[in-house]
């Protein structure tokens, strides 16, 4: 019912007109996509030749006697100038692979000076990005043709935020930033995978980066940003949504990763700490200190969530309220 979270009308990614790859949408591409494709086309032709040269060969020089076999075996089969040239050609080409790939990796790795930053921070099951003014969404929304720094971080194990459109992925390390950085050339809409091994639901952490047209980006952020008038239930389904609080809590009675929120409220739970009555205080302290109490049967693994103002989180606790 929000239109908080307007669907930007923009292109889906299209499919790549590339076999290899999906479509660059980033200056960082380039370094990535051509040292690809000429190692990928100078190994095709280099089959293509010595897979050639073998099946030749067999055939042309097939023994034809066993004396022929002998003969053939005390022969001179060595020649100094083909072995050098065989050496010292893919000898040039490797160091020339090598300058190349470096120069890119040197510009992959440097962000530049002016880059905009925007936090991203790994959780079991869900990526959160954090934009300079505090506002926090579980879409990646960046202005076109700005250079954008992502520090990356996670709460919990390792995690890997990875952009094919742009070709650059990085680790989420708990305890320490990783960072990685990308200009965005065409707006549109393409997704993002968590790559690294995280559990359970690793394959359902997805998201999307939102390239913003010129002006977009800012237009969105005043409304995204602004949830003083949606009513509280409403922003709490947000909430739970953006917050990945969905990812292990249903709305449906189905106990998951952690308990339902269906008919919660009310309730009285059997915890860590004995028997609790699910009220507004045990919810909030569930949410801010989330190791407190813990529902028994379910494990101990739920992150600690933050919000940038309090009404965010009594609007959480109003939603779960009214799922009777
Ligand atoms: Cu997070 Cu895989």
């Amino acid at each position: 019912m929000t239109n908080l979270q307007p669907a930007p009308n923009l292109p889906k990614s299209p499919p790549s007109p590339d076999f290899w790859m999906p479509k660059s949408a980033s200056v960082t591409s380039e370094h990535v996509d051509w040292i690809w494709d000429f190692m990928v086309w100078m190994s095709v032709v280099s089959a293509i030749m010595i897979l050639g040269a073998m099946i030749y060969f067999c055939f042309k020089y097939q023994a034809k006697s066993r004396s022929a076999n002998e003969y053939a075996e005390k022969s001179t089969d060595h020649n100094t100038t083909l072995e050098i040239v065989w050496s010292v050609i893919p000898l040039f080409v490797v160091i020339a692979l090598f300058v190349w790939g470096f120069q890119g990796f040197v510009e992959l790795r440097t962000p530049p000076a002016n880059s905009f930053e925007i936090r991203a921070t790994g959780q079991k099951w869900k990526w959160l990005f954090e934009y300079p003014n505090g506002y926090t969404d579980d879409t990646l929304h960046v202005p076109v043709d700005r250079p954008v720094r992502i520090v990356i971080n996670s709460t919990d194990v390792l995690h890997s935020l990875f952009i094919p459109n742009f070709r650059v992925k990085m680790d989420a390390v708990p305890g320490r930033y990783t960072d990685l950085w990308f200009k965005a050339t065409e707006p549109g809409d393409y997704p993002i995978f968590c790559t690294e091994y995280c559990g359970t639901s690793h394959s359902d952490m997805l998201s999307r980066v939102i390239v913003h047209p010129a002006g977009g980006y800012e237009a969105w952020m005043d409304k995204a940003s602004n949830t003083d008038a949606v009513p509280l239930v409403e922003l709490g389904k947000m909430m739970a949504d953006k917050k990945g609080c969905l990812v292990c809590h249903t709305t449906d009675g189905t106990p998951k990763i952690g308990p339902s929120w269906k008919g919660l409220f009310g309730k009285t739970e059997s915890t860590s700490a004995g028997s609790i009555p699910v009220d507004e205080n045990y919810l909030r302290e569930s949410i801010t200190d989330p190791q407190a109490k813990v529902v028994n049967g379910f494990p101990p693994s739920m992150p600690v969530t933050t919000f940038r103002k309090d009404r965010e989180l009594d609007a959480v606790i109003a939603y779960i309220k009214s799922l009777k």
